[in-house]
């Protein structure tokens, strides 16, 4: 595992808009896994800007987002559809016929997920899978105790997630308990893995997924089985890495030695 370690939110943003924008630019099909949340919106503006500044194009590209709440409509506020036209998709040249979001509308839950799942393989599986991880460990929506070899499904969200994501819904809106989310042998399947984790509130999430025992009590752990993932950081969310000198020493060895 990378562990790159940045000063600021900004720094460690930008680093993961410019990690994207190198697979993209060295991929003449890039498939690109996609998450929501607040830890990739400044990496989506890195994207944006790359892309104003006509550094970047996204006709070529597919993607597949990670996860949707179930029950939501796709023009909902609060729908992950939503969020990725209002915060990535209106701001530049994709294709949205080649967005994916694994939505489920008639409660056909098998079926809207083994589709996902076939139409993942069809476009050749995903090159990079961009992440960020709950403060419990989750990735995707896989909530503790998810199998490690899950694959796309329904999950019921914790007490946790769903207090956490109570700020984006008005206090009158009924907030959805279900979500459709990749599985972890999903995510596992991705070739290449970007995980972002930014500030205080992140670090001991961070710290058990890199440096904790391998468990499905924290979902996230499951990437230290993965051979090719790259953890970028702000200084907040590494303050509990015991390791910590050590994967600033290892970046600087690797520019130094250009390996
Ligand atoms: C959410 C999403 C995840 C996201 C994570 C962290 O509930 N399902 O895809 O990575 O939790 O969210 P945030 O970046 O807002 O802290």
């Amino acid at each position: 595992m990378r562990v790159v370690i940045l000063p600021t939110e900004a720094e460690a943003s930008n680093f993961a808009g410019q990690f994207i924008a190198d697979y993209m630019n060295n991929n003449k099909n890039p498939v690109v896994g996609l998450a929501t949340g607040s830890s990739v919106l400044l990496t989506y503006k890195a994207l944006i800007k790359r892309h104003k500044e006509g550094r970047l194009s996204f006709k070529n590209l597919v993607t597949f987002n990670l996860d949707e709440y179930v029950g939501l409509p796709p023009n909902h506020n609060q729908s992950y559809r939503n969020y990725m036209k209002k915060e990535l998709f209106d701001h530049i040249d994709i294709n949205q016929n080649n967005a994916f979001i694994p939505e489920c509308f008639d409660e056909n839950f098998d079926s809207a997920s083994s589709n996902y799942e076939a139409n993942i393989a069809k476009h050749g599986g995903i090159g990079l899978q961009l992440l960020g991880v709950g403060s419990n460990g989750h990735i995707g929506f896989n909530e503790p105790t998810s199998s490690l070899q899950s694959r796309t499904r329904v999950k019921t969200l914790t007490k946790n997630t769903l207090s956490k994501n109570a700020r984006f819904f008005d206090p009158n809106e009924r907030q959805p308990s279900l979500a459709i989310t990749m599985g972890i042998g999903t995510i596992m399947e991705a070739k290449n893995i970007l995980l972002i984790g930014l500030g205080k509130h992140k670090s001991k999430a961070v710290a058990e997924v890199i440096e904790g025992p391998l468990s499905a009590f924290c979902p996230g752990s499951a990437l230290q089985n993965h051979e090719n993932v790259t953890v970028i950081l702000d200084k907040l969310a590494a303050a509990d890495l015991k390791l910590y000198e050590y994967y600033i020493q290892t970046e600087k060895m690797k520019s130094e030695y250009n390996c």
